[in-house]
């Protein structure tokens, strides 16, 4: 089953702790992450690794020096030699969500802004269009987020960016039913809107945890 887990780049122990998790990383991690001009960026790079690395030990038992990243030909990175561990990062505002579980997986946070419906009409289906439109005014910015956060959760499932069509599939919500077409394959989807102004969607091939848990950091 997929668990995942939410982390504040602005809590206290990440800002004190900074210095110490970046050791925890590869050298050339560390070179990208010292690349952002902003903290902001350095702390969800940086966390967004750290806590997907602590849930590999803890879950696997894997000792962080045998841990080694490496990304398929359009980013999506993966566990070095462990082809039964599966994991995805997402980071939106101060949040960093990681995913892990035992099959391909995709996670996306974005923060509820506005419905965008020029991007809409651009991007999603038809009928997902038709539906967003017809939301009552005051549900669509939310309604958009979710639709959005579903579709790059399929995306970052699958792997393969955005060389898969936006508008090649698409997704219904009624009554917090999720229903992807077309459907052939299968697929869980499960949105999460506990954490205030953002929507956190998540896309398995396994089924999904109906927890978002607090991802606490250790030394
Ligand atoms: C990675 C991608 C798939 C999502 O990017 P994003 O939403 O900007 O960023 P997120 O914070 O959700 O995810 C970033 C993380 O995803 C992972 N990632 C990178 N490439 C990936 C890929 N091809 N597939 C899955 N995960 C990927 C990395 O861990 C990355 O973390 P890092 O930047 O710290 O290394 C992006 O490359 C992309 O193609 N976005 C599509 C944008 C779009 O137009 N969406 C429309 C939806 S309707």
């Amino acid at each position: 089953m997929v668990e995942l887990y939410s982390f504040n780049i602005n809590s206290d122990l990440a800002k004190e702790q900074y210095n110490y998790y970046k050791k925890l990383v590869s050298a050339d991690k560390l070179l990208q992450i010292e690349r952002f001009r902003f903290e902001e960026d350095r702390r969800r790079s940086l966390y967004g690794e750290i806590m997907v690395r602590r849930l590999i030990r803890d879950k696997f038992g894997i000792d962080n020096s045998l841990i080694v990243f490496k990304s398929n030909e359009y980013g999506k990175p993966y566990l070095n030699g462990y082809p039964q561990i599966h994991f995805n990062i997402s980071h939106s505002g101060t949040w960093v969500i990681a995913g892990i579980g035992c099959h391909e997986l995709g996670v996306d946070i974005e923060q509820i802004g506005e419905n965008n419906e020029d991007i809409a009409k651009r991007f999603f289906t038809e009928k997902e269009y038709y539906n967003l439109c017809n939301k009552c005014e005051k549900d669509r910015a939310e309604y958009f987020c979710e639709l959005w956060t579903l579709k790059e959760s399929y995306i970052k499932c699958i792997g393969k960016g955005l060389s898969i069509p936006l508008n090649s599939f698409g997704f219904e919500i009624e009554k917090n039913e999720i229903s992807f077409f077309p459907s052939n394959h299968n697929y869980y989807f499960k949105i999460h809107d506990s954490l205030s102004g953002y929507k956190v969607a998540v896309c398995s091939e396994e089924e999904i945890d109906n927890r978002l848990q607090d991802f606490s950091l250790d030394l």
